[in-house]
C-alpha cells in the first residue's frame, strides 16, 4: 500500500488534487496496486486554521506518508501576512525540512498545442528538456532583512549544496544524451563563480558527458529562439524558478509543467505554477501539470513506471482527441472543465 500525504493547498489547487487522484485511483485499478490518501491542510488554508502554513499537525501526516502530493499555495488574502507566515513559507519550509534540494522540472513541446505557443512552433518541435533547480539554498534562504529604509536577501552556497544538485544532473545526462547546460551568472555572482568550480570537478566523474555553461540571462534568450539545444540543464534556485516559468510557455500553458522535489526520504510532486486564485472554484482550471506530477511520483517513489507511462499517453490520447481546457484549447478544441477533463483521461486509462 502506497500512502499518499495529499495537501491541496489553496486556490485551484484543491480542483487539480482532486484530479490527480481520480486519475491515481483509475490506474491503481488498472495496474493492480494499492494506493490511501491521507489529505492536510497546507499554505493559506492552514494559516487561517492554524496560524501557520506548515502547522504540526500536517507534518505528522506528511511524517507517515511515503510521498507527497501538493496542489498549490498563496493567494491575494494573504497578501498582507508577515512574510514567515506566508503560503509561500510554508511550501519553502517543508522543501527545507525534509531535505528536497533537487527539484527536476521537465518540459515537452505538445504538437497538438501549436496554437497556443507564444513562439515559433517550427523552433519547438521535438523539445524535450528536463530542469534541475536547486531548491534549498540561495536567496530563498539565505539572510534576509529590514535596515531602515535598506532591505537585503543573501544569496549563499556551499560547495556541497552544489555538488550534489549537479551530480543528480549530470546522472540524468548519462541516461539521456549526455548533454548538460549549467545556467549561472559567473560574470557577476561569486556563487555563480563556485557554481561553475563546481560543475567543472564534477565533470571530471563524467567525461563522456558534454558540458556547456551559459549565463542565465543568455540562457533566457536562447531558450525562446533555440530550445532544441537543451537536454538537461542545471541551476540555482532562483534562476530555475524564472527560467522554468519561462519553458512553460514552450508546453503552451503554465497548467502543463509537472515537478519532482526529491533528496529527501519522503519526496514532494507538485506542479509548478502557482494557485491561479482568479480562476479558483470555476471549473476552469488545467490539472495536467498536477496529474503529470502524480505520474513523476509512481515512476520516482514507487517504481510504478508501466502505471505513469499510462497516465502519459492518456494525457496525450486526450489532447489528440481535441479536449482542453481554455488555458490550451485551439480553434478546432473542444473546450472542457477541470472534471470532464479527468474523466476522460480516467476513461482513457480504464480503456487501455
Ligand atoms: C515554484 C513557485 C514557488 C517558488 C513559490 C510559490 C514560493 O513559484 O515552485 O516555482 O518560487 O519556488
Ligand atoms: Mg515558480
Amino acid at each position: 500500500m502506497y500512502k499518499v500525504a495529499v495537501l491541496p493547498g489553496d486556490g485551484i489547487g484543491t480542483e487539480i488534487v482532486d484530479s490527480a487522484l481520480a486519475v491515481l485511483d483509475a490506474v491503481a485499478e488498472s495496474h493492480k496496486f494499492l494506493i490511501s490518501y491521507e489529505k492536510a491542510l497546507f499554505g493559506g488554508a492552514a494559516y487561517d486554521e492554524y496560524g501557520n502554513p506548515f502547522p504540526e499537525e500536517t507534518l505528522e501526516i506528511v511524517n507517515r506518508s511515503d510521498a507527497i502530493l501538493l496542489g498549490a499555495v498563496g493567494g491575494p488574502k494573504w497578501d498582507e501576512v508577515e512574510r514567515t507566515l506566508r503560503p509561500e513559507s510554508g511550501l519553502l519550509s517543508i522543501r527545507k525540512k525534509l531535505g528536497l534540494y533537487s527539484n527536476i522540472r521537465p518540459v515537452k513541446y505538445f504538437p497538438i498545442l501549436a496554437e497556443k505557443v507564444a513562439w515559433k512552433p517550427e523552433n519547438l518541435e521535438g523539445v524535450d528538456l528536463v530542469i534541475f533547480r536547486e531548491l534549498t539554498g540561495g536567496a530563498y534562504f539565505g539572510e534576509k532583512g529590514r535596515n531602515g529604509d535598506q532591505a537585503y536577501d543573501t544569496i549563499s552556497y556551499s560547495k556541497e549544496e552544489i555538488r550534489r544538485i549537479v551530480k543528480d544532473a549530470f546522472e540524468m545526462a548519462m541516461k539521456r544524451k549526455k548533454l548538460l547546460h549549467s545556467i549561472d551568472k559567473a560574470n557577476v555572482l561569486e556563487t555563480s563563480r563556485l557554481w561553475r568550480e563546481v560543475v567543472l570537478e564534477v565533470a571530471k566523474e563524467y567525461p563522456e558527458v558534454q558540458v556547456e555553461h551559459q549565463y542565465v540571462d543568455n540562457a533566457a534568450f536562447q531558450l525562446i529562439i533555440n530550445p532544441r539545444q537543451y537536454d538537461v540543464v542545471v541551476t540555482e534556485n532562483m534562476f530555475g524558478d524564472i527560467l522554468s516559468d519561462e519553458a512553460a510557455s514552450i508546453a503552451g500553458s503554465l497548467g502543463m509543467l509537472p515537478s519532482a522535489s526529491l533528496g529527501g526520504e519522503i519526496n514532494l510532486y507538485e506542479p509548478a505554477h502557482g494557485s491561479a486564485p482568479d480562476i479558483a472554484g470555476q471549473d476552469k482550471a488545467n490539472p495536467i501539470a498536477t496529474i503529470l506530477s502524480a505520474a513523476m511520483m509512481l515512476r520516482t517513489s514507487f517504481n510504478e513506471d508501466q502505471a505513469a507511462k499510462a497516465i502519459e499517453d492518456a494525457i496525450e490520447n486526450v489532447l489528440a482527441k481535441g479536449f482542453a481546457t481554455g488555458d490550451i484549447a485551439g480553434k478546432d478544441s473542444t473546450i472542457v472543465g477541470t472534471i470532464e477533463f479527468t474523466e476522460k483521461v480516467c476513461e482513457e486509462i480504464r480503456s487501455n
